[in-house]
């Protein structure tokens, strides 16, 4: 991996963020005096805190005093020597599977065993369920999948705690029953889940298959005669800690493809995913209610979100991906039906975003509540993309049009850092706040955007958006200076306003 972003510490870099988190601190403390505050939910000292979070953000550094390890943005180094040793016993395993010589050390559980066909036919759930319970009790287990075969299993819960260094080596194809109207029950939402694991390896190369085509048929996305109603996600890593994910492909889920929620220290590495453009919400890499999770070399073609972060994720990184066709890289939505969300520390340091409606996006809903801050957009090249940069506060997945609230999710210290190439739509950089709680600490440095095929010019559109820009930034961003609002000014803001009159349909679950 090279670096990218330019992490290391500059002279320059110095005096722009301690400018940065001196904007970040008066911008608050206003907001806070005209009333609009009070989201953050908490008093005094924050303000000293997010200016340091900030900081630690900007230098890619912890620092002596972090607390939270999740704050340690600078630990790669660290982790070189455990990933040799990982990528190593990788080797090992797929030489095996070769050479039909287990390695040193491995209890191998093969699927095969407990009776899996991998015809592509017969129904292999209850041969896989009964291999996990085995490979689950035994240390240095490797729960296989033989490369080769077309495994069908439907909805499945891989359930630890497990014994000690697990590996699931998925080197074959799994498929998915394609008919919904034969899925488990009991499953609605889940199709392959990993839950309780710590300290566990998914990899192999394989391949996991959604056959979602008749899922996305009945979608309310598609036909609007359907309720809407969710569709299971490919694979979920919950509850889990210190799990690995790579060297895995993903294609055709009925949803969202891979969710990794309420764990903590996950890495996801060399996934890809290919749906088509117009499969409904099927995010590629949704992440939800988990801390320090990385995201790293990904390849991610589909037709929702190719990462989408939601609520009660902290310390987020990415790096290194290829995003496109699909809606971006999203932090969000968030704040749906008046929901107190909370989102901090994410960056991205290095993506390609092609052919996608956005490059890099922040969406919450009118209502909500809570916040979205530390967050670094950097090193991203874009290539015939709609909108490469958006802060959308006014998002509204709905059925109908939503009204404009007196809350939502607050939005501070975003860093866009580094972002070049062509937009497809004139509103190449849209940040669109909301007037009651306008986004403040926005940055934009070192920007290049220019329409596609020299289709004409390109534009910023600001509303209640606060911060600065910061060397060469084009188009030119003014409008974050004077920080126009449309509507009401945050001092008509009252928080006591009652909320609750229009009921909103969604399909976006
Ligand atoms: C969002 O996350 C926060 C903190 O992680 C939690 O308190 C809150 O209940 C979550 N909101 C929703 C709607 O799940
Ligand atoms: C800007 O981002 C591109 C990737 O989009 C990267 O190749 C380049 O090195 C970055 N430049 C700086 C100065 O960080
Ligand atoms: C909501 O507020 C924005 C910004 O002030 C404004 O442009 C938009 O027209 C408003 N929408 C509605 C439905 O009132």
């Amino acid at each position: 991996m090279e670096a990218v972003g330019g992490r290391r510490r500059r002279p320059r870099t110095m005096l722009f963020l301690v400018l940065v988190a001196l904007m970040v601190i008066m911008a608050m403390a206003k907001t806070a005096s005209g009333g609009g505050g009070g989201d953050d939910g908490g008093a005094g000292g924050d303000h000293d805190h997010d200016h340091e979070q900030f900081l630690k953000l900007w230098n890619g550094r912890g620092g002596e005093d972090a607390k939270e390890d999740y704050l340690n943005w600078d630990d790669d180094d660290d982790d070189d020597e455990d990933e040799d040793e990982e990528e190593e016993e990788a080797e090992q395993v797929v030489a095996w599977a070769a050479k039909c010589r287990p390695p040193a050390g491995r209890n191998v559980v093969n699927v095969d065993s407990f009776g899996a066909a991998g015809d592509g036919c017969s129904d292999d759930t209850e041969a896989f369920l009964n291999a996990w319970k085995k490979a689950c009790s035994l240390n240095n287990a490797v729960f296989l999948v033989p490369g080769g075969r077309r495994y069908k299993v439907g909805a499945a819960r891989f359930i630890g705690p497990c014994k000690n260094r697990m590996i699931i080596q998925i080197q074959g194809t799994i498929v998915a029953p394609d008919e919904p109207s034969e899925w488990d029950p009991a499953s609605p939402r889940l199709w392959l889940l990993f839950s309780g694991l710590a300290g566990a390896r998914i990899q192999g190369g394989g391949l996991i298959d959604g056959s979602g085509s008749k899922w996305w048929a009945n979608s309310c996305k598609i036909d609007r005669s359907k309720p809407c109603k969710g569709a299971p996600t490919a694979l979920t890593i919950d509850s889990c800690r210190g799990v690995s994910v790579r060297n895995l492909r993903l294609q055709n889920a009925q949803q969202m493809h891979l969710t990794v929620s309420r764990s903590r220290d996950v890495r996801l590495a060399g996934v890809r995913v290919d749906s088509p453009e117009d499969s409904p919400n099927t995010d590629g890499i949704h992440v939800a209610d988990s801390t320090a999770v990385t995201i790293q070399s990904c390849r991610i073609a589909t037709g929702d979100d190719c990462i989408s972060i939601s609520n009660g994720s902290f310390a987020v990184r990415m790096r290194d991906i290829d995003c496109g066709p699909g809606h971006g890289i999203s932090i969000g939505s968030l704040g749906q039906g008046g929901a107190f969300a909370a989102v901090d520390g994410v960056s991205l340091d290095g993506a390609r975003v092609a052919r996608a409606q956005n490059g890099v996006r922040i969406k919450t809903w009118q209502g909500g509540a809570g916040y979205v801050r530390n967050v670094r957009f950097a090193g991203v090249r874009v290539d015939g993309v709609d909108h490469p940069i958006v802060i959308d506060q006014f998002y509204c997945d709905a059925t109908r049009p939503c009204r404009n609230r007196t809350s939502n999710v607050r939005v501070s210290g975003v860093v866009f850092r580094n972002i070049t190439g062509t937009a497809r739509r004139a509103e190449a950089i849209r940040l669109a706040c909301s007037d009651a709680v306008p986004c403040v600490g926005i940055v934009l440095s070192d920007i290049d955007l220019r329409r596609e095929d020299g289709g004409g010019e390109v534009q910023t559109v600001c509303n209640c958006a606060m911060g600065f820009d910061d060397g060469r930034v084009s188009p030119a961003a003014d409008c974050l200076r004077t920080s126009p609002c449309g509507g009401m000014s945050p001092d008509d803001y009252h928080p006591d306003d009652k909320d609750d009159d229009d009921e909103v349909r969604h399909s976006e679950l």
